[in-house]
């Protein structure tokens, strides 16, 4: 029988702001126990016996070793209440409430290689890249059709749903795609992801072991940099010129890529469209080698010249293309819709395991996506954001060249959301915008975007669709001011 007088070192607190004493005694036995006051095996204080040492009720006593046997604490049996035996290594544990000296965690190597990029609160600042015009954004009409979607489906909508995605859904966007992207899919082959991010972190589950070779155009897209690298993919960078990526001959033969990631309409960062001859020739050589096109047509739908530009996946029938779509630049980031549309080859025998993968989830949004598809809403709202966007970029451009000041190149510009500006190579791009976020303002630097920067990648690329047109002269004259100041 252990020493009852351990436990009655001082009375349970009473009065207001007190725990309750069930919780108190609960408290006070866990405490004993831990720190080898009650050692293991010894018999606590009949129940009786200590409810009167307390001066509490048997009943509250009664609960308190209830819960102290639910927890592993004690073991009940006949013969009474006992502390549970403890194995050396948990007592000593048990013992420290703070290691004497904390254990060097050992985090996975691949983190070492995804690096943070984005500055804190990014979307909300001005000239980010990529954050379409919040503000813009037609919510009334949003949440109306979220009402409705609720309203028909109100208990349904509360459960997983299809792992792979509301079938409303799926088949708007395969209706979409076909007509707006020239896109060759059917409902069955499209997978509703977490944005475009988990449609490339589903490629390289689907496609790839440790080890094998991802293409990533070089300056390119970092959220693919970092899906690869967990992956713990051998990335390898590819150089991207006027024309897009550009991959030398011997490369196929060097080193055959299992993935190649490319944004063929509106080359993120560069803005470069992909040829017909290179698209022709990737898709080709890709066959041939066994290969993927991670295919990331992420903001094709602003396209402010001429037509738009077909996606790759529909240039031949069966042709070796992941199609990656998202509702993020579309509609709004935290939405986190995005999409990937199979190819046959691959739909077949991977379904049942990407079933077994994924938990669908997020219905009322993709039913309220469908919904906005279907009855017309999604492309008047594209058609009133590309007019807004060409009106951005056009004020953009004329406050860059009114107010920067400094010799530059802008790049890209006939479709999406952002414009890059090439620097000379004395004006450091990465302390241009370290100074910038202090001033308020979220140009990317454009080395941040290489693997290995080379001198033309050092520039800023600037988002135009989260900023009004009116801002940016002021913005751009603070800019070229930094420019001025930190040139080497
Ligand atoms: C090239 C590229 N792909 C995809 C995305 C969108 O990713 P998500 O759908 O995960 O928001 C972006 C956004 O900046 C992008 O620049």
């Amino acid at each position: 029988m252990i020493d009852s007088a351990a436990l009655l070192s001082s009375p349970l607190a009473r009065g207001p702001g007190a725990l309750p004493r069930q919780r108190q005694l609960i408290q006070r036995l866990k405490q004993a126990i831990l720190a080898g006051q009650l050692p293991a095996g010894g018999k606590l204080p009949a129940s009786r016996v200590l409810a009167d040492e307390l001066a509490i009720s048997r009943n509250t006593v009664l609960i308190a070793y209830e819960q102290l046997t639910a927890e592993g604490y004690v073991i009940a049996d006949r013969q009474g209440t006992r502390v549970a035996p403890l194995s050396a290594a948990a007592a000593s544990a048990a013992k420290q409430a703070t290691p004497p000296e904390a254990p060097a965690f050992r985090t996975a190597q691949r983190l070492s290689r995804i690096v943070a990029t984005r500055a804190p609160n990014d979307g909300a600042l001005p000239l980010t890249p990529g954050t379409p015009a919040l503000t813009q954004f037609p919510l009334n009409a949003w949440r109306r059709a979220q009402d409705r979607a609720l309203q028909a489906a109100p208990a349904a909508t509360l459960g997983y749903g299809p792992p792979v995605g509301e079938p409303a859904l799926r088949e708007a966007i395969a209706q979409y795609l076909r007509v707006s992207r020239g896109v060759r899919c059917d409902a069955e082959r499209i997978v509703i992801t977490e944005g475009a991010q988990g449609a490339l972190a589903l490629c390289v589950q689907l496609l790839t072991n440790p080890g094998d070779t991802a293409w990533l155009e070089e300056p390119g897209y970092r959220g693919a940099k970092a899906a690869f690298h967990a992956g713990d993919l051998n990335v390898v960078a590819m150089r991207v010129d006027a024309d897009g990526i550009a991959i030398a001959d011997d490369a196929w033969d060097k080193q055959a890529p299992r993935l190649i990631q490319t944004t063929p309409t509106h080359q993120y960062p560069t803005g470069a469209v992909l040829s017909l001859a290179r698209r022709l020739d990737l898709l080709e050589r890709a066959r041939l080698a066994g290969a993927w096109i991670i295919e990331d047509d992420y903001d094709s739908e602003f396209r402010h010249q001429g037509e738009p530009i077909a996606a790759m996946q529909g240039l031949l029938p069966d042709a070796p293309v992941l199609y990656v779509g998202t509702f993020s630049k579309t509609m709004f980031p935290a939405l986190r819709l995005g999409f990937l549309v199979l190819p046959q080859a691959i739909a077949g025998p991977a379904m049942p395991s990407i079933v077994e993968m994924l938990r669908g989830g997020h219905r009322l949004e993709q039913l309220t996506m469908a919904a906005f598809i279907e009855n017309g809403q999604f492309s008047r709202h594209l058609g009133r954001m590309r007019r807004l966007y060409r009106e951005r970029q056009a004020a953009l451009r004329e406050a860059l060249a009114q107010h920067l000041g400094v010799d530059h190149e802008v790049l890209g510009g006939h479709s999406g959301l952002h414009l890059t500006v090439r620097l000379p190579p004395d004006i450091p791009d990465r302390a241009i915008v370290e100074q910038a976020r202090k001033l308020g303002m979220n140009p990317n630097a454009l080395s941040t975007f290489a693997v290995t920067p080379q001198p033309q990648d050092n520039g800023l690329v600037m988002g135009y669709g989260n900023t009004s047109a009116d801002r940016f002269p002021a913005l751009v004259k603070q800019l070229g001011k930094l420019a001025k100041t930190l040139r080497a």
